[in-house]
């Protein structure tokens, strides 16, 4: 089992190109089967999740070309099963997606339940409900979601919470239905845009993505496309901060500064300057960092998924800071491991008090999940000493190059397999 070899105390300077976004890319695969026609996509992450993601596509029967490290080109003119259950898919949470891609089209879908991070009860109610307004009948039965319609017509849905992957779910579906639908108290996250613009440019009709109302005129077919995926918020989030918590200096490349403005605000807030460009952010962390409160929103307000970064660097900051997650219940998992590099951080059910400690200590830790797993390895990078990261796998369903990157930066960090390969990074680098 491979883990990251890490010695701190660089700070990250230089310039760093963002990939393609894992969660727009994810919805933008499943809904390339919604068409018999081929469809080529750019800026596709090669990340884990996604090649699982391609895997259960092609045992569907999806002809599937990489024609670049991040361009790839899919048929799905000649799909032979609409039962999705390859082992690793259930691995991952956009797995469901393919539920509504295959719904809309083939009027019937049967996926295995998703799985992902483990960050809290994910439940599906929100996409059961959708599915089933549109004229569905759903059922889950033996690990699997079970999706049947005879017609699939369109419908006013009201979501109880807002819910990204439920939003994506009953926009594909809702694309191939009959008449219009309007989903009220959708998600507003750039990779909702995202996938609505990609649907949109294979000929779907669909209004409002982006705000708290999507209106969708169903079409009856969709045809080709050639589409570039967005860059990722959530990567370029965590170099912005990777800079904050290493009292590094980084230019941020490939980037949509409005993906980001939560992201700035709070680092301005904790005392680092951003210099903002066309498509560049640059964070430049030369004083002490300041405390702040910070509280997980859906998209405009600041990303859950950047919430295990911004605590690690309120962990060094002097003063006291509150982090709250109200979007996942269980999301302060890795904090036991903050702890054991010498934070000082108490969680009470969503809530985290932090007392800023000014620095980390190495220490071996692991990764609980994607985005905590990177907020540790920035921890790590702060740190005197020695870390040594264990379940680096989660880190790399969602980053692309990350010790890599990483390195040209500056960091110390390599893989290495056991105890003995530790050794010596740390007689090469000690
Ligand atoms: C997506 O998960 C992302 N995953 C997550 O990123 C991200 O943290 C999350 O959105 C929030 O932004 C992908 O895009 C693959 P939700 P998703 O449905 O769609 C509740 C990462 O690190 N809910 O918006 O599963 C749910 O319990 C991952 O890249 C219901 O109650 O998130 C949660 O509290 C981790 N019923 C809240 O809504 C439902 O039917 C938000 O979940 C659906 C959701």
């Amino acid at each position: 089992m491979e883990r990251y070899a890490i010695k701190g105390g660089n700070p990250l300077v230089g310039e760093v190109e963002i990939g393609g976004a894992k969660n727009a890319a994810l919805p933008i695969l499943a809904a390339s089967t919604m068409t018999n026609e081929t469809v080529y996509i750019d800026n596709m992450p090669d990340v884990r999740d996604i090649n699982v993601m391609l895997s259960a596509m092609k045992d569907i029967g999806v002809l599937e070309e990489r024609t670049g490290r991040h361009q790839v080109t899919l048929n799905a003119g000649n799909i032979h099963s609409l039962v999705v259950e390859n082992d690793s898919i259930k691995k991952i949470r956009a797995s469901y997606y393919l539920v509504g891609a295959l719904l809309g089209k083939y009027h019937h879908a049967e996926v295995a339940l998703p799985g992902g991070c483990d960050i809290g009860c994910r439940a599906i109610d929100q996409h059961i409900k959708g599915f089933k307004a549109l004229g569905a009948e759903v059922v889950i039965e033996h690990g699997l979601i079970k999706a049947k319609a005879e017609n699939l017509v369109g419908n006013h849905i009201y979501m109880d919470c807002v819910s990204v992957g439920a939003t994506i779910n009953i926009l594909m579906a809702a694309t191939l239905a009959e008449g219009t639908t309007i989903i009220e108290n959708a998600a507003k996250e750039p990779h909702v845009v995202d996938l609505a613009n990609f649907l949109n440019s294979m000929g779907a009709r669909i209004k409002g993505a982006g705000t708290d109302v999507i209106r969708v005129k169903g079409v009856t077919k969709l045809h080709g496309s050639e589409y570039t995926i967005i860059p990722d918020q959530i990567e370029a989030g965590t170099f912005m901060f990777a800079a904050a918590i290493t009292k590094g200096d980084i230019l941020v490349k490939n980037v949509i500064p409005k993906h980001l403005e939560s992201i700035t605000a709070k680092l301005l807030e904790i005392g680092c300057e951003v210099e903002e460009s066309d498509d560049c952010m640059r964070v430049v962390a030369s004083k002490p960092l300041k405390t702040t409160h910070v509280k997980t929103l859906p998209y405009p307000g600041y990303p859950t998924d950047m919430q295990p970064q911004i605590t690690t660097a309120l962990a060094m900051a002097q003063g006291t800071s509150i982090v709250t997650d109200t979007i996942f219940e269980n999301r302060f998992k890795y904090v036991d491991e903050l702890i054991k590099m010498g934070a000082n951080i108490k969680v009470e059910g969503t809530t985290a008090i932090i007392d800023g400690v000014g620095h980390f200590t190495g220490a071996t830790i692991s990764a609980p999940d994607l985005r905590a797993g990177a907020a540790l390895v920035l921890a790590a990078l702060s740190a005197d000493g020695f870390t040594l990261v264990e379940d680096i796998q989660y880190i790399e369903r969602g980053y692309e190059d990350f010790p890599e990157k990483l390195q040209s930066l500056g960091a110390q960090i390599e893989f290495v397999e056991n105890e003995r390969d530790f050794q010596k990074f740390q007689l090469k680098t000690g």
